[in-house]
């Protein structure tokens, strides 16, 4: 996978990655042409290398979007892991004109001059995906912001393990934190147990991950658990449903 992008620390402004102070992501290009972000000493990507765009789409849109908007006049989303807000940016391009309000945790957001050289723009070919690009990824932290007339985001630097979350104020959760290779406190039973009480009933929470472990600690957090099929590279997802 080819490097195209690397920040040098004379160009940082404070967002080194967490995991190890001297590691700076890099951006790769994956097999459907968009970009992600490469941690090179985890070799750990945002995305999968198969199609950064193509795995989003089928993960938080198909199989988490999709499910949750039957029957809503509006939505509420949380995302776990913001990165490079790529999902939101798909969920503004692809739901429906229907109030939205996307609350989005990012402990570690990477460096603004990586965010400024990712393709997602320029793939999803729609007139107005630079500005709301620019837009989602320039929004203040801790601010409710208004994106467009239906969509308002509302960042946060915090961590999924410390974040106070109100008990059944979400419809849909985006869980894309890193892999549970790399970051298995973030796969834990008491952080689904957050999200399932956060969950208002019928709520949905979608992964990239059909781990055994994942799929077992859902469940025992209290989730209806199901496999689904995965993009290109990948056997299954997990859905699980707050019934
Ligand atoms: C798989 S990547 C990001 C994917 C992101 N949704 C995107 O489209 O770019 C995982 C993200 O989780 C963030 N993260 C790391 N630790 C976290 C934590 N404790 N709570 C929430 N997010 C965390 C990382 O900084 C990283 O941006």
């Amino acid at each position: 996978m080819e490097a195209l992008f690397r920040v040098d620390s004379r160009m940082l402004s404070g967002h080194e990655c967490y995991l190890c102070p001297m590691m700076l992501p890099t951006i790769v290009h994956t097999a459907d042409g968009s970009h992600t972000l490469l941690v090179p000493e985890l070799n750990e990507h945002y995305h999968s290398t198969n199609g950064a765009i193509a795995e989003s789409m089928h993960v938080f849109i198909n199989a988490g979007l999709e499910a949750a908007l039957p029957g809503k006049s509006h939505l509420r989303i949380l995302e776990v892991g913001f990165g490079t807000g790529l999902n939101a940016l798909l969920t503004l391009l692809h739901a429906p004109e229907i109030p939205i309000n996307y609350t989005a945790i990012e402990p570690f957001p990477p460096d603004p001059l990586l965010i400024a050289q990712l393709n997602y723009p320029q793939l999803l070919a729609k007139a107005e995906a630079g500005t709301l690009y620019k837009s989602l990824m320039s929004a203040p932290e801790n601010f409710v912001t208004k994106i467009t007339e239906h969509f308002i985001l509302i960042k946060k630097r915090e961590q999924i393990q410390q974040i106070n979350l109100e008990s059944s104020t979400f419809d849909l959760v985006y869980f894309d934190a890193f892999a549970p290779d790399v970051q298995p406190e973030l796969w834990e039973t008491i952080v689904f147990k957050k999200i399932f009480d956060a969950l208002a009933p019928g709520g949905i929470l979608v992964t990239y991950s059909s781990k055994g472990l994942v799929k077992r600690n859902l469940h025992e957090a209290g989730f209806e658990v199901e496999r689904l099929p995965g993009p290109a590279g990948k056997r299954h997802i997990t859905r699980a449903v707050k019934r």
